[in-house]
């Protein structure tokens, strides 16, 4: 049996993964970068760095800014995000998910959080679930991001496991590449249009239960 399960946060415990889309919107607007949904499929789960990376590369504005420039941009658009998590309550956990984590809780497994998210554990706090993780994993921590496995393995690490031992639960294409390669056991939420044919995926948080978890682990180890 699994003996841990690693988190993604935005997009898998609440819907803030929209609301970095509507922040890089409003930067790629203010610099003449227009995205859509399709392309932000490329951001989910990508570091901030990264991801402003791309989206300059997506503009052909790769050598629009200096360091300097590219330093404040990520750090604007952060501004807009954190302006809009300030809101976030214990009402915008996602369905099923605090069954979840309380079911794993009392099935002794551990639960750590693999997000590349700066803003994971005061998301965590503000939505009054900090107490279920024993282990946060520090994006500062990791050389690379998503879709290296480096995250995820720090997350298993980081509660005495290793990511083999886990099961992985991701939104974003980067991150079950990720998970993929540190050997834990994806779950996708998500479509398989964006996260592949491959992989056990549910199409909303409702279905994440003990049991369902336990029966993809038991069918990919049999
Ligand atoms: C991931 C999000 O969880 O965190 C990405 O899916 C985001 O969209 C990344 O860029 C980094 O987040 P932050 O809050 O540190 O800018
Ligand atoms: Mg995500």
């Amino acid at each position: 049996m699994f003996k841990g399960v690693l988190f993604d946060l935005d997009g898998v415990l609440t819907d803030t993964a929209e609301y970095h889309y509507q922040a890089w919107q409003r930067l790629g607007k203010e610099i003449g970068i227009t995205i859509d949904r399709a392309f932000n499929e490329e951001l989910k789960g990508v570091s901030r760095e990264d991801s402003l990376t791309l989206l300059l590369a997506h503009g052909g504005k790769t050598n629009a800014f200096t360091s300097e420039q590219f330093t404040e941009l990520a750090a604007r658009k952060n501004e807009y995000y954190v302006e809009m998590i300030q809101q976030v309550s214990p009402k915008d956990v996602y369905p099923g998910i605090l069954e979840l984590l309380k079911s794993l809780k009392r099935q002794g497994i551990k639960l750590s959080l693999a997000s590349a998210s700066k803003n994971g554990p005061f998301l965590l706090k503000k939505m009054a679930l900090k107490s279920y993780f024993d282990g946060i994993a520090d994006p500062a921590e990791v050389a690379k991001g998503k879709p290296d496995p480096e995250i995820f393995q720090l997350a298993a690490k980081n509660v005495g496991l290793t990511a083999a031992e886990c099961i992985g639960i991701e939104d974003a294409k980067a991150g079950i590449q990720a998970i993929i390669a540190s050997q834990a056991l994806p779950i996708g939420v998500g479509r398989s249009e964006d996260l592949g044919t491959d992989i056990a995926l549910v199409s909303s948080t409702k279905e994440l239960t003990f049991e369902f978890l336990l029966s993809i682990w038991n069918t990919a180890k049999a």
